[in-house]
């Protein structure tokens, strides 16, 4: 085995799990003590039109489909232990998501055993079992094609012959391990495992198996791990279910309280800005027969991982965690963006921020803004805003007199990032903007300035002009999300 290369022999592995293996759950497995982490299935078709994307806010690698989804999110810390997990019935386009992947990851694994009908009728999954060729030519294809280790996972065939020589046959593309689900395709998840057969194949071949089906009534703690593999002959241990209700099973001081492993993950789905209805399905298989207690309604409920950390008392720590990927994201933007006006397109753009604290408590630029534009007899400012996908940071435009103006630096939020557009569209007409020591231009008047009439309200209605589109942009990015949960939602333990 060339150097640096993951070994399968000997290990403890978090399964694939749709849904439950993103980031946040493979960052805990790892640091509870499991050895090898695979991701979720990941699907060929979908992958391969991603684009890689490097996170420097988030410190990660993602990988962004076409309608800006993070299908796939890394980092560092796993780089030497994540398996890319895919669902494909296509060498040519197995090899190219390997290859736009393998710099990032430690393995790639294929998955043969999903017996889902969305899996099984594209050729995929448990579809393959039935088609060795098939099997041959992805493996043999990604064996010589990528320069990390390839595996496959598999489940049980009707006989143990069927099955030993299944094994063997894939055993000689050059794999380096071989996952055995042991139950059949049709069998549930609440089917006795068939240890015997997943003894007559490590019995068979050279290559490790690593040993799959255990979490119901084999694995309850760490201990059973080793149980496992013994009962199985198997080099390695790969633990599903078990590890998906509480993650600590991989500790062998002991299992942890579910209520701090919940926790632990939170803090990693909050660190990594993890989808908040990922991080609300984990938690929930993790509160399992607890999903209808007041914790459990309160997770069902929240929308954001804000609300989830409220409903866990993790708020200071969430706060915390944005301030900290805020400043991040603006040393990073102020070291390359200019201060002086550029035209970008028909948008004049300049690298500012608001900052509340620059302006007196009941200012702000959008109100001068307005208060300008209605004395030059002009349409109110429009603002339109844009949330990109990697960190959810916000940017806005404004189109004043027909002229469009943005700040180059992305924000936390919309209100922000609306102020900093109309900073923008301010400095470049040379207009005040009501700062904390600016002279007094007269633009807004002293009632105004002291909160005594409704400025606030003022704005308000400016903005009521440009919910439709914004709101517009709110609803594609949970039509999107739906249809990540729709596509996982069919998704029942496999
Ligand atoms: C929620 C969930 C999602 C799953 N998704 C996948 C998957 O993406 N790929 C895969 O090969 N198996 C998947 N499986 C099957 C598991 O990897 C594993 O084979 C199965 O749960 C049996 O192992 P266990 O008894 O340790 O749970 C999934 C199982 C569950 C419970």
């Amino acid at each position: 085995m060339a150097p640096g290369r993951l070994s399968f022999s000997n290990i403890t592995a978090l399964a694939p799990m749709v849904r439950v293996g993103t980031l946040p759950m493979r960052l805990l497995a790892l640091d509870y003590g499991a050895e090898v982490v695979y991701c979720e299935e990941l699907i060929d078709i979908k992958m391969v039109q991603c684009q890689r994307v490097v996170n420097d806010v988030l410190q990660t690698v993602d990988f962004v489909a076409p309608d800006d989804r993070v299908m796939f999110r890394t980092c560092d810390r796993e780089k030497d232990s994540v398996v890319f997990q895919m669902g494909t019935a296509d060498p040519d386009r197995a090899l190219a998501v390997a290859q736009l992947v393998e710099k990032d990851v430690a393995a790639i694994d294929v998955n043969m055993g999903c017996p889902k009908e969305y899996s099984t009728k594209g050729g995929m999954g448990a579809a393959l079992l039935s088609e060795p060729d098939k099997i041959e030519s992805i493996l043999r294809k990604l064996v010589t094609g990528v320069s990390v280790p390839v595996t496959c996972k598999i489940r049980i065939l009707p006989s143990l012959e069927e099955t030993v020589s299944l094994v063997q046959r894939i055993e000689k593309t050059g794999v380096a391990a071989v996952a055995v689900h042991g139950r059949f395709k049709e069998e549930r998840p609440r089917h006795p495992v068939h240890c015997d057969y997943i003894e007559a194949v490590a019995q068979a071949v050279s290559v490790p198996i690593i040993a799959n089906g255990g979490s119901l009534d084999l694995v309850k703690t760490n201990s059973d791990i080793e149980e496992f593999r013994k009962a199985t002959g198997a080099s390695s241990v790969m633990l599903g279910r078990a590890a998906m209700w509480n993650a600590s099973v991989f500790r062998n001081q002991g299992p942890l309280p579910v209520e701090r492993v919940m926790e632990e993950y939170l803090k990693y789905a909050i660190r990594y800005d993890n989808h908040a209805f990922n991080t609300k399905y984990c938690l929930c298989q993790m509160l399992r027969d607890k999903v209808e207690s007041p914790l459990g309604k309160q997770v069902q409920a929240a929308q954001t991982n804000a609300e989830i950390s409220n409903a866990y008392g993790l708020q200071q720590f969430y706060q915390q965690t944005q301030e900290q990927l805020q400043a991040r994201r603006d040393a990073l933007q102020s070291s390359s963006q200019p201060e002086r006006p550029v035209t970008d397109g028909d948008v004049t753009a300049m690298a500012v921020k608001f900052e509340r604290r620059e302006y007196p408590p009941h200012i702000t630029p959008k109100m001068f803004l307005l208060e300008w534009s209605r004395k030059k007899k002009l349409e109110q400012p429009l603002y339109e805003t844009v949330q990109r996908s990697q960190d959810r940071a916000f940017q806005s435009t404004v189109v004043v007199a027909e002229k469009k103006y943005r700040s180059s630096l992305w924000e936390k939020s919309k209100k922000f990032a609306e102020q900093a557009a109309a900073i923008v569209c301010l400095r470049v007409l040379g207009i005040p903007e009501g700062r904390i020591g600016e002279e007094d231009s007269g633009l807004v008047c002293k009632r105004k300035r002291e909160g005594k009439v409704n400025g606030a309200a003022d704005e308000e209605r400016s903005k009521k002009r440009h919910v439709a589109k914004t709101g517009r942009e709110a609803e594609t990015s949970t039509a999107a999300a739906a249809a990540n949960g729709d596509q996982r939602e069919a998704d029942a333990p496999r």
